[in-house]
Formats: C-alpha cells, structure tokens, sequence
C-alpha cells in the first residue's frame, strides 16, 4: 500500500496528464505501472481535496486543483451544487439560475401541477418565459457557503472516564452550542454533522432559496423511459431530466415566494461541453450522496445479505406480483398504484442486484482477510483498546439478528405492503396520543390523520390490498422470528380471517375511515377498538413498540459505539489506505472516468448508448417503452442539430464514480469543470457499493448532457432556456 502511494507520486510528476487521459486501465510510461483501479471509489469532503483526492484526480486526467472545486474566497464548482429539496441534488446551469435536476426527482412537483387537462407527467411541460414558469409550495433548494471542521470544539469536555450516554448528551449540547455561535449572515444556516462514525464533526453554513419555480419537463415516456424493466440496468436510454429556476429578493437574497422576487444570480453556472465523452475521460460527481455503509464487519454485510435482505426481497416479491397482475388488467388501478409500484419496485431490485455483486466480487471473504491482517496488527503492536471489537461485532450481531429481521419484517409488511395495516397505524399512533396527550393531542392528530386518509384512500383499492393482505401476514406467521410474534399470529386459517376483516372492517374506506373517527375521543377509541383491521393491526403495533423497537435501540446504540471505535481503529492500523466518510447527506465529491464494464463472462457493455438503441426498445402503446412521435421523427430525419455525433444522438453513459440514492440530479463534470452529464442511477450488478465499492463493476449512469440539450432544443422548441446557457467545446 505504502509502495502504491509511492508510485502515485511518482507517476504523477513523470506522467503528462494526457497519457493518462488516452490509457484507460493504467498508466504506461517509464514510470512503475499504477493501478488506477486503486484510486477510484470514495465519496469525499470538498474542504479537504487538497494533496492526496487532487493528486488523484489528476492521475484520471483532471486539470483542475482543489480549489477550482472547492473555495470560500473565490467562485468555485461548489457554487452551482444544490441541495433539492433535503433529497436529490441539483444544479445552477445559467447566470439566471436555472437548475438541472433529474424528472425522478421532478416527478412530485410535476404530478402536483398536472391535471387531466393539462397532464405534464404525460405531455412534458415547457414554460417559454419567466411568466410561465410554475412556482411551488413547501419546496427549498439548498447551497453550502462553508465548511468548517469544528471537532474540537465538538469533543471539548469530554473524556474517557464518562460512560456512552453521557458522552453522547455532552457531545450533543457542544453541536448545539457551537452552531449557534458559528459566524454567519442573518439570512443563512448552520449546522453540525458528524463522520466517520462520529469521530470529527463539520459545520455546515448553508443557504436556503424557497421561491423555487418548475420550468421544464419532458414527457415521462423520455423522462422515464424504460421505466421499471430498465431501472437499475445499463443498457440504458432514460432522458431523466427536468429544470427548475430559483428566484431571490431585489438584493438577490433568499425570500418566500413573491411575484415580485426576481431571477437568482449565482456565485457560479457550469458551462456545458458539447463535445462529449470517450473511454477513459476524467468524470467528477458532485452531489448530496445519502447513505453508505462502507466499513461494516464481515459478520455485519453476512447478516445483510444472507439474512434480511432476503426477508424484505421475498415480502415485496409475494406483494409486487398481485398489485403488477391487478395492474395490468385494469387502466383505473395501473393509474392508482403507478408510483407506489415503482417505489417498492425500486429497491426490491436493487437488494437483489446488491446481493448478487456481493457474492461476486467475494465481498465478505475479502473482508474477513482485512480483518485478519486488522487482528494480527493489533496483536503485533499490541493495541490493547481495540482487540476485542472484531469479537464484540461478533457478539452484538448475533444478538441483534432476530430482533432486525423481526423489525425489517414489520416494516415490510405492516408499514410498506399491507396498505390496511399501515392505515391501522395512523389510527393506533392517534389512541396513543391521545393516552399520553389527551384531548387536545388527539384533535390535532385527528386532522391531520384525516388529511393523510384522504390522500392514501384517493389511490386505494381494497380489492388488490385483500390477496396482498392474506399474503404477507401468513408469510409473517411462518417467517418473522417467533419471540417477537405476536399472539393473534398462532394457529390461523389466513383465509377466513383476510375475508373477514375485509367484510367488516370500516377502515378500506375512506367513508368508512371518516365515520369512524367522527364523535369524542372516547368514542372515536372505542369505536376503534371494535374494528377488526384495527384490532388485528394493534396487536402487531404493539409488539413493536413495547418489544421489538426498544430492542434493536438499546443494541444498535452499543453497536453504533463499537462501530465508532472501529472506524478510527482502521485508520491508524492501515495508515496508508484511503478512508472516506460514510455518505450522510451532505456534499460530496467522488471521482472517476468514463468506462465500460464485463458484467459476465464473454459479455461486455460499452460506455454509451445512442438514439437508436430507444428506437430498439420501442414498443408502441407499451406503458414503458412507448415515445412520442416527435421523437420518432427527429430520430427518422436525424435533425439533431448541433448535439449530435458522428450522425448519432448521443443518450446516456456510464462512468466509474462512487454514487448512492441522493447523487440523484447530481452533475457529471469533465476535467476541465464543464457539465458533461447528468447523473441518475448505476448498474445492477454494482449497486452493492453501499457496502462494497469495486472498480471492476461499480458503475454510475448518466444521461449525456447532449441528449437533454436535444430534447430541449429540437423536441421541446424551448430555444430560450438554450439561449441563457454557456456553451463550450473544450476538445477543439
Ligand atoms: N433507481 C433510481 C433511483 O434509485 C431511479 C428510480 C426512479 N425510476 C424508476 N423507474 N423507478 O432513484
Ligand atoms: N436513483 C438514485 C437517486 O434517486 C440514484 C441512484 C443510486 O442509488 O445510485 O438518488
């Protein structure tokens, strides 16, 4: 490890950063042969690029230094990265802040201004002015003005002799303080996040716009081409894309919508390149990653994937197949289940895809090896703080098991699947307000309750939730772990009790609903517990909150510490691997190049599909491969203007890059800091790099930035948004 560094180094000062560019496994030259393998992966802090990630982005070809990406005193790419809306990422793409952004992540916004009139899901929607553009409720975009480490300060009082929980409480009164004093202006925010597991803290001043204003979709059949058979798959040829404005105050500040607020002028757009990409070109992804869990023990991902991965694979399964048969023979329940089918479908796929790249790159094996190589230094050096955590993993995954299979298989089937038993939770969560908050607890519960029922029961069908119902709950009966199984789960015909619950329950209904929770509290409680779903769901909510969720806290707070003890335990044990944060939400880069993979043996997938590979797919009338004819006709008379190449449209490619859910809108940016693409999701067989990254099959899907010039251009005719971007062409 210690010799690979060495070589970088060396590499770095001897090898043009063109050679690098034209090779595309190693670097060749006189110079040792590098790996570049070895410096991929990794979703790094944007404050701390400088020496190590910048030699590194180097080596893959970039031409920019740290602080190009990342600078407090001088405009930097960071400038133009969004937070949208707490979850996907964005960014600012023109002086008069319009934002890219993914359709997945437009799809609510999109969905709540569309009517049966005027269905943008369906037509696209393209405001050719300022006047025409839809603003919107509820809705933020965030920007990061700094990052600080404040670690100290966070660790100030706290020492050796204190126990967990006490550590814990001081630890959270110093985050309290400490963002409380950070320096700011009046109109921006700050906040403490940990890392590393909690072993250093940063500051976060951020800046939040709330007139945010749709200006562009496609139609879904472009902007989620493909759809469910195609997601998480490359081949791909998905235009996932929408755009957004953000609007300021007179001085360009954030302010509550106002008709009077005025187009954002950003610190920084990216330039778009229309030059495009080949094998090998240096690719940065800057975005909002949510969540990783990159340096869990083997014991930890065995349980993950021998164990409740399988578990909520298996309830999803048994409950996508009866909604999907319901789906396809009735137009009124595809249109009813559409969104929460694709949401289940989601990550359904990706745990099978996950555990299928887990087993093949032997992930767990090579993670027992680490931690043997881990053991026999702790021994040699004699570290006696940390020989037994391997151990205590040990222990506290075995105990833990049942009780995570026996939540994941509650959340699976009561929260997520069974839409009566999660109706039944609504009501079970409003007796319990009203038990420990009284009567003024339980009416603002009840409003609200009733305001969620309205929107469940809209796209609610009784008839497709009664065969899931019978499904799941006996599936539950024979599976979930039998210490925490509730009593009413013993000895029961599925049948008789789905049919009679189904017959006589008021709440698969929204009539039903309401007229139950019409009267006093008291009445409204026992009118409750009279109901059959509603006392068949109590029993299981109740395990849950008296057994299982106090359980798994209690051990998953032991474990978090170990976990914490561990992470700083292998930075100083293997002082010269490369460390990164587990993703957490906030701004991240990670870098690559553009590349092919061999998802098999004997196969091997290019790095960029075309127009013509939509044209393959095509199946006229098919809910997820059907296009406009629009585009069948810019594809026929190859009018793709000044986006296309060689003759060919361009649509999406795949790159190196380490992403997760929330790099989503994220932007692809060559090395020269153009925008290049437009990320939106990865491939099957790599999506295990939430737990383990493998350059060999670890790849990030992007839509060609060209292909979203296209469809706005020549499909849309919103020549104006074209208009107000900066178009480049680094290559020539
Ligand atoms: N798999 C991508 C992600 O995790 C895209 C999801 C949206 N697309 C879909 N067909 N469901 O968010
Ligand atoms: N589609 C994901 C999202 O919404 C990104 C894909 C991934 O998980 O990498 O963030």
């Amino acid at each position: 490890m210690k010799n690979i560094k060495f070589y970088l180094i060396v590499a770095l000062l001897v090898v043009s950063c063109k050679t690098v560019q034209e090779t595309t496994q190693v670097v060749k030259s006189e110079a040792p042969i590098v790996d570049t393998r070895e410096i991929q992966g990794g979703m790094w802090i944007p404050s701390l690029l400088e020496g190590v990630n910048e030699n590194e982005m180097q080596l893959l070809g970039s031409k920019m230094t740290a602080e190009d990406i990342y600078s407090v005193n001088n405009s930097s790419l960071k400038d133009a990265i969004v937070h949208f809306n707490g979850g996907c990422t964005s960014e600012v793409i023109s002086p008069n802040g319009l934002l890219l952004t993914n359709h997945h992540c437009g799809y609510g916004v999109i969905q709540s201004h569309s009517s049966v009139e005027n269905d943008y899901l369906k037509d696209g929607f393209w405001a050719m002015s300022y006047e025409e553009e839809l603003p919107n409720e509820n809705f933020s975009v965030t920007f990061i003005k700094r990052i600080d480490d404040v670690t100290e300060a966070i660790f100030e009082g706290v020492n050796s002799d204190m126990d967990e929980a006490a550590k814990m409480k001081l630890i959270n009164q110093n985050i309290l303080k400490v963002s409380k004093a950070a320096q700011k202006e009046a109109w921006q925010d700050a906040n403490v996040k940990s890392f590393y597991k909690g072993n250093q803290y940063l500051l976060f001043v951020t800046e939040e716009f709330k007139d945010v204003r749709l200006v562009g979709a496609p139609p879904t059949s472009i902007g989620k081409f493909g759809s469910d058979t195609d997601n998480w798959m490359w081949p791909r040829h998905t235009g996932d894309f929408s755009m957004f404005r953000i609007y300021a105050d007179a001085n360009n500040k954030p302010a509550e919508y106002s008709k009077d607020n005025v187009p954002y002028k950003p610190a920084h757009h990216l330039p778009i390149s229309l030059d495009g990409v080949e094998e090998g070109d240096f690719t940065l992804v800057f975005g909002f990653p949510g969540r990783t869990n990159e340096y869990l023990p083997a014991v930890g991902i065995d349980q993950i994937v021998n164990v409740l991965n399988p578990a909520k694979i298996e309830v999803r399964e048994n409950a996508l197949k009866i909604v999907d048969e319901f789906m396809r023979n009735d137009n009124n329940i595809k249109i009813k289940y559409a969104s929460k089918y694709a949401s289940i479908a989601n990550y359904w796929k990706k745990w099978i895809g996950e555990n299928q790249g887990i087993e093949k790159s032997n992930a767990i094996q090579k993670k027992r090896e680490l931690e043997s190589e881990f053991s026999k230094i702790v021994a040699e050096k004699d570290l006696v703080g940390y020989k037994t955590l391997l151990s205590d993993f040990e222990t506290l995954y075995k105990e833990i098991e049942s009780v995570s299979l026996a939540r994941d298989y509650w959340v699976e089937v009561v929260y997520r699947n069974v839409e009566l038993l999660n109706i039944t939770f609504s009501a079970f969560q409003l007796e319990q307000a009203f038990l420990k908050g009284g009567e003024e607890a339980f009416e603002s519960r009840r409003k609200s309750l009733l305001n969620s029922y309205k929107g469940k029961f809209k796209n609610y069908s009784a008839k497709v939730d009664k065969p899931v119902f019978e499904k799941l709950v006996s599936l539950y009966a024979e599976k979930a772990p039998n210490e925490f199984m509730p009593s009413n789960m013993g000895n029961v015909n599925f049948s008789t009790l789905t049919n009679d619950i189904y017959a006589n329950s008021k709440l698969t209904s929204l009539e039903g609903a309401n007229e139950l929770l019409t009267g006093t509290a008291e009445e409204v409680i026992k009118k409750l517990n009279g109901d059959k779903a509603y006392t068949f769901g109590k029993e299981l909510h109740s395990i849950f909150y008296t057994k299982i969720e106090p359980k798994f806290q209690e051990l998953n707070l032991q474990l978090a510490a170990v976990q914490k003890e561990y992470m700083k335990a292998l930075m100083e044990v293997f002082p010269n691997k490369r460390f990164f944060p587990d993703a957490n939400s906030t701004l991240r880069v990670t870098y690559g190049q553009v590349k092919g993979y061999a998802p098999k043996d004997g196969m091997r997938y290019g790095n960029t599909t075309y127009l013509k590979g939509v044209i393959e797919k095509f199946v006229p009338g098919d809910y997820e491969f059907d296009i406009p004819n629009k585009l069948k006709e810019l594809y026929d008379s190859k009018d793709f203007g000044q986006y296309g190449d060689n003759g060919k449209m361009p649509v999406n490619f795949i790159g190196t890059n380490h992403t997760t859910g929330g790099n989503s809108g994220s932007p692809a940016i060559d090395a020269h800091g153009n925008l290049i693409g437009l990320n939106f999701d990865r491939v099957w067989e790599g999506t295990m790099s939430d737990m383990n990254y493998d350059p060999d099959i670890c790849r990030n899907i992007m839509v060609d930035i060209r292909y979203v010039l296209f469809i706005v251009d020549k499909y849309a005719g919103a020549k104006n948004l074209i208009d107000e971007m900066t178009l480049v062409h680094p290559k020539k």
